[in-house]
């Protein structure tokens, strides 16, 4: 595998870096020859600016995943903000800031939304802050590789802007989903958080949802108009994913702390909902492994690593 010694040796400076990390610490980079994925598909969802719907598509897709027979986990990562929890009318009794205590394991603090999704609560980042240093991601990391429960997609509802959490939980993710709206704003926030994911990471690959939409012509024109920007300027590529429509359903499903896929499966957003799962599902997962950490569960790798070399 070519990417392998350069992703060696960014797993053996990550763990220079945390010499004072309690727990065990292997990398499914660390494992040779390792080519095929099993694991979860792990899909970022983020925007640049908020309010654009990210924690809206989070639920939804989940909850339209579900319905496809897909095993989903969600995490909300939007430390301090986190709103998964309010948006399905969920009172977790415990948050990702206990798991960090030290005092709960990931798998005592995942609660169980609509179709069976199960959700990682977010914290209040508490004394920590908002932002979670090297020792969280790499305790979150673990924590994830060590789950009982098996999942075929993780979706992580990431926070707004470009903070430093923001680029990591896009970085960890196999695939970025960027979440546009219609709003001129909203093309320059996300043209800016996709030249800094490309610049400063490395990021080649983006799949564009535009939200919020009239209509379908409405979302390729967006996409178009990003493609423009974008290919002007930054050596990348996009992926249209298609879009949702503007719905007041999905506004009474947020009031009613409900997700629209299930409150009015029938509705129009609903349908955009049920289009993006299965457009989600036939588009091929990208190479598990970019080259740097990432969230991917080491479980699977050992699995097939042992059924290769058994
Ligand atoms: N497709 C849509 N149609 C109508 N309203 C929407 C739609 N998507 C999002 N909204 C509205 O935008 C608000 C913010 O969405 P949210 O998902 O919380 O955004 P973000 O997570 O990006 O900050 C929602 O509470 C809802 O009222
Ligand atoms: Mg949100």
């Amino acid at each position: 595998m070519s990417g392998a010694p350069l992703a060696m040796k960014h797993a053996d400076k990550l763990r220079r870096m945390v010499a004072g990390y309690p727990g065990p610490i292997r990398f499914a980079t660390d494992l040779p020859g390792v080519k095929k994925q099993r694991g979860p598909r792990v899909l970022s969802v983020t925007s640049g600016k908020g309010g654009v719907g990210k924690s809206s598509v989070v639920v939804n897709l989940a909850l339209a995943l579900a319905n496809e027979g897909e095993r989903v986990l969600v995490l909300d990562a939007d430390v301090g903000l986190g709103n998964i929890g309010i948006l399905l009318g969920l009172r977790p009794t415990f948050t990702l800031d206990d798991v960090f205590d030290g005092t709960r394991r990931l798998g005592e603090i995942i609660v169980t939304g609509p179709g069976g999704i199960r959700i990682v609560p977010a914290g209040s980042g508490g004394q920590r802050g908002p932002g979670l240093g090297q020792r969280e991601r790499l305790l979150l990391m673990d924590e994830l590789d060590n789950l009982d429960e098996e999942f075929d997609v993780l979706i992580i509802d990431t926070e707004s802007g470009i903070s430093e959490n923001v680029t990591y939980f896009n970085v960890a993710a196999q695939e970025i989903m960027v979440v546009l709206s219609p709003e001129p704003t909203s093309l320059a926030d996300v043209y800016a958080l996709i030249k800094v994911l490309t610049t400063r990471h490395g990021e080649k690959s983006f799949r564009i949802l535009v939200n919020m939409v009239k209509d379908s012509d409405e979302g390729l024109d967006m996409f178009k108009k990003l493609s423009q920007v974008v290919s002007r300027f930054l050596d990348v590529s996009l992926d249209y994913f298609g879009c949702i429509v503007r719905d007041d359903r999905l506004i009474d499903a947020v009031r009613r702390q409900r997700a629209v896929v299930e409150l009015h499966p029938r509705s129009p957003a609903a349908s955009c909902f049920a289009k993006l799962a299965r457009t989600l599902k036939s588009s091929p997962t990208p190479q598990p492994v970019k080259g740097n950490i990432q969230f991917l569960f080491r479980r699977y790798f050992e699995e097939t690593h042992s059924m290769r070399y058994a």
